[in-house]
């Protein structure tokens, strides 16, 4: 049986990760989140007051984070900063207010993606992001393009805050999940567009496990050539 790599790109909140990581699990895959990744360089940037503006500092910066990927007690995978689970950090207000901006930048984008292609190397991932199917795997066997309406993503993400503890105003929500769309999708270095061969899976009206199965589904035709 041979081993594929899935790249699953798409709007803010339509639920990437947590699809992507059970389509993971099903198939025996690793799953790699590389949101996380920006993430978790956005926290380490606005910890360490770096001015983007600054290049040497980035750089420097860069330098002296290392990313990593842990499956936790629970069979997750869970991303790690500097040796540290950086979950919890990562997934702020702050945080999302910062990582398109932080992202767009091409020296990120570089030290990102050149560690993305080292994990997925030996094929059996499960990628999701912006850029998997167009710049970090252009060869994936399966690209897949989720989105949803914005009214539906930012009451997901509501929901998914509020089991967090975290109460926010949807208005607020939809207003940084809007912006982060535009900003993902213009910016200059690897914006988010739909790669040609990607299959668009709207998930407006699916249920979650909806969702899963269409994209294995997909996977085990590839994987056994049906
Ligand atoms: O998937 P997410 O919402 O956790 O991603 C956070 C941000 O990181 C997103 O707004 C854009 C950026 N990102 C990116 O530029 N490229 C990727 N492959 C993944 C995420």
């Amino acid at each position: 049986m041979h081993k594929i790599i899935i790249a699953i790109d798409g709007h803010s909140a339509c639920g990437k990760s947590s699809t992507a990581k059970v389509v993971a699990k099903k198939l025996g895959y690793m799953y790699i989140d590389s949101g996380a990744m920006y993430r978790a360089t956005t926290y380490y940037f606005l910890q360490n007051d770096i001015a983007l503006s600054n290049h040497d500092q980035v750089g420097e910066a860069l330098e002296s984070i290392d990313i990593q990927f842990k499956i936790d007690a629970s069979g997750n995978s869970q991303v790690l900063l500097n040796g540290t689970f950086a979950e919890e950090f990562i997934r702020t207000m702050e945080v999302n207010q910062h990582v398109s901006e932080v992202s767009a930048v091409s020296s990120v984008r570089r030290a990102m993606v050149s560690q993305q292609r080292q994990i997925g190397a030996e094929k059996g991932v499960v990628m999701d992001g912006r850029d998997i199917g167009t710049v970090v795997f252009p060869d994936a066997e399966l690209k897949v393009f989720m989105t949803a309406s914005l009214k539906v993503r930012a009451e997901r993400r509501q929901k998914e805050l509020m089991e967090k503890g975290i109460a926010e105003e949807l208005s607020v929500i939809s207003f940084n999940l809007m912006s982060r769309d535009k900003a993902d999708s213009s910016r200059a270095d690897s914006p988010l567009v739909q790669a040609d061969d990607a299959i668009v899976v709207d998930t407006t009206h699916l249920t979650f496990n909806d969702q899963v199965d269409k994209i294995v589904k997909l996977a085990e035709q590839i994987i056994y050539d049906r």
